[in-house]
């Protein structure tokens, strides 16, 4: 077992978050470059979806396709086996992005030292908050003009909701940029601009050293001590266990194009990020030591090629190890199933592999068996916990165009929900199926998915919706009354909870101040 344990704790499995145009591709370009993953800049394509594509899905399909294969991002880098997880960078699938965050064990935030918090980075931290995920902040750009590093520090704690704590500090920005002193480590990075070269740190334990003014400057050298000072006079040490608790970021400086303080943050990142954690099911807490396998479907991505419905379903490995070919019990069907040709993602290729630890994540050929959420286990029956559906934002009335086709239409909007790529409602007033999404793309993927994957037709009506929250309530005639009052708002979600869809905001106040026993839950996990 002592090689088990071992695997175990060399494992780091995290996610990169940013708002879009952050530095996510470059950083996680730079991480692959130190683990000797690829070799060269630029070779990680981005997944990004350029934002003139948005009125054309099928191009966002093909360049999402490319997300197949950056999904994950598995390599070495001294002694730790790091996979990095892949978000879409389109707002429109953030609903993929939230649960790509139930199998992280922690996550990087890139924050643009330019534009600081942005809207996209605001809601993907209140999923880490909700989850609390250790988080690390990574500000860019400092090549660039960009705000003072304490009013950033400031806007950080108060829109992430987290307390922070510097532990690399930029010397002067822009034009003016220096490089970086290391707090955690005590030395001082020199700023050459380059693509390609990993700077050389010089060792700097005392700070007040006059040697510090050769290296940059008077000015700098006094701007640098002062701020120190009232760093470490502002801030308190930094603790791991309240990083590890999700309670404090600690904060890095740089530039993630310049591969510059990149390995400073890899660096302290392989050091205090948690290693796979214990994860809750229904039943009783998994460890990850454990010698049985488990594990859960947190992504399903389907093949867009319309001759073959084939999708891979992306499994994170919670305890046990993984076997190829070895039978597993998929838990929802009760079935047994065997699986002889699981991948592994290594830097960029995707090959078959024979075993994964716990914190690995395989992909799983399937032809429409998963949901997203599924357990695979041993024969135990457990199910895992956190992967919530979250309150969608966009809604419209589901039609069918060719009553020839109402069996196909049904069965693809079902197999489409398994994968989440929208939810569906049933309106209690009229019975209509409603679909929610995150974003608009989403009808559109779902309409021209429907026609050439299941060849049924659906068109859309209109629904002028706000929100959509789940309801409870304890005590049983609060609630009936509340259904029977609201009953134009009421609908049913696939599970046969019951939902309140409110048209304005205005309608979810009063309804929450008529009611002050119900609650509204804004995911599906409460
Ligand atoms: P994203 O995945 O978070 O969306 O961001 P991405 O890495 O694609 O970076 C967005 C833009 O910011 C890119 O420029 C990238 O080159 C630039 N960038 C990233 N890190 C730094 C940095 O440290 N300093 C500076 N000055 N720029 C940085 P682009 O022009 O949009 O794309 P490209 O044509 O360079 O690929």
């Amino acid at each position: 077992m002592g090689n088990f344990s071992e695997e175990i704790n060399r494992r780091r499995t995290f996610a990169i978050i940013s708002h879009p145009d952050a530095g996510k591709t470059t950083l996680t370009e730079k991480l692959l470059l130190f683990g000797g993953a690829i070799h060269i800049a630029g070779a990680v394509k981005s997944n990004k979806i350029k934002k003139t594509a948005t009125s054309d899905w099928m191009e966002i399909e093909k360049q999402r396709g490319i997300s197949v294969a950056t999904s994950v991002m598995g390599f070495e880098y001294e002694g730790y086996k790091i996979n990095i997880l892949d978000t879409p960078g389109h707002q429109d699938f953030a609903e993929d992005t939230y649960r790509t965050l139930t199998a992280v064990d922690s996550v990087i935030i890139v924050v643009d030292v330019a534009k600081g918090v942005e809207m996209q980075t605001r809601k993907l931290m209140e999923v880490c908050r909700m989850r609390k995920t250790p988080v690390i902040i990574f500000v860019n750009k400092l090549d660039r003009e960009g705000r003072d590093p304490f009013d950033i520090l400031d806007e950080l704690e108060s829109e992430l909701k987290i307390a922070v704590r510097p532990l690399s500090w930029p010397i002067n920005i822009g034009q003016r940029f220096k490089g970086v002193y290391n707090i955690y480590e005590k030395n001082l990075n020199l700023y050459t601009p380059s693509k390609q070269v990993v700077t050389e740190s010089v060792e700097f334990k005392d700070i007040n050293n006059p040697e510090l003014e050769n290296y940059i400057g008077q000015g700098d050298a006094e701007k640098l001590r002062a701020d120190l000072e009232l760093i470490s006079g502002v801030y308190p040490e930094f603790e791991k266990d309240e990083y590890l608790k999700g309670n404090l970021a600690p904060v890095f400086f740089g530039s993630a194009l310049n591969n510059f303080g990149v390995k400073e943050l890899l660096d302290c990142f392989v050091e205090i990020a948690p290693s796979p954690k214990p994860i809750n099911a229904l039943e009783r807490e998994v460890k990850p030591d454990e010698e049985k396998f488990t594990g859960f479907v947190f992504k399903i991505h389907a093949n867009m090629d319309p001759n073959h419905r084939s999708c891979i379903a992306f499994v994170k490995v919670c305890s046990g190890k993984f076997v190829r070919n070895e039978n597993y019990k998929h838990v929802r069907s009760g079935k047994m199933m065997r699986f002889s040709s699981p991948t592994a993602f290594m830097a960029q290729k995707k090959s078959v592999v024979d075993e994964a630890y716990p914190g690995d994540i395989v992909g799983l050929p399937d032809t429409g068996n998963f949901k997203i959420g599924d357990t695979l286990t041993q024969g135990e029956e457990l199910h895992f916990k956190g992967l919530p559906s979250f309150s969608p934002e966009m809604f419209k009335y589901i039609e069918n165009n060719d009553p020839m086709k109402t069996k196909q239409l049904n069965k693809g909007i079902d197999q489409l929900m398994d994968e989440g790529v929208a939810q569906s409602f049933i309106s209690q007033y009229n019975n209509r199926r409603i679909i929610g999404t995150v974003g608009q793309l989403q009808f559109e993927v779902i309409q021209y998915r429907l026609l050439h994957e299941y060849g049924a037709q659906c068109k859309w009506d209109a629904i002028s919706l706000y929100k959509a929250c789940w309801i409870e309530c304890d005590d049983e005639a609060v609630l009936e009354n509340f259904k029977k009052r609201k009953h134009q708002y009421m609908a049913k979600d696939r599970e046969g909870r019951d939902v309140f869809m409110a048209d304005s905001s205005y309608v979810l106040q009063m309804a929450q101040t008529d009611f002050p026993k119900i609650k509204f839950h804004f995911t599906s996990e409460f």
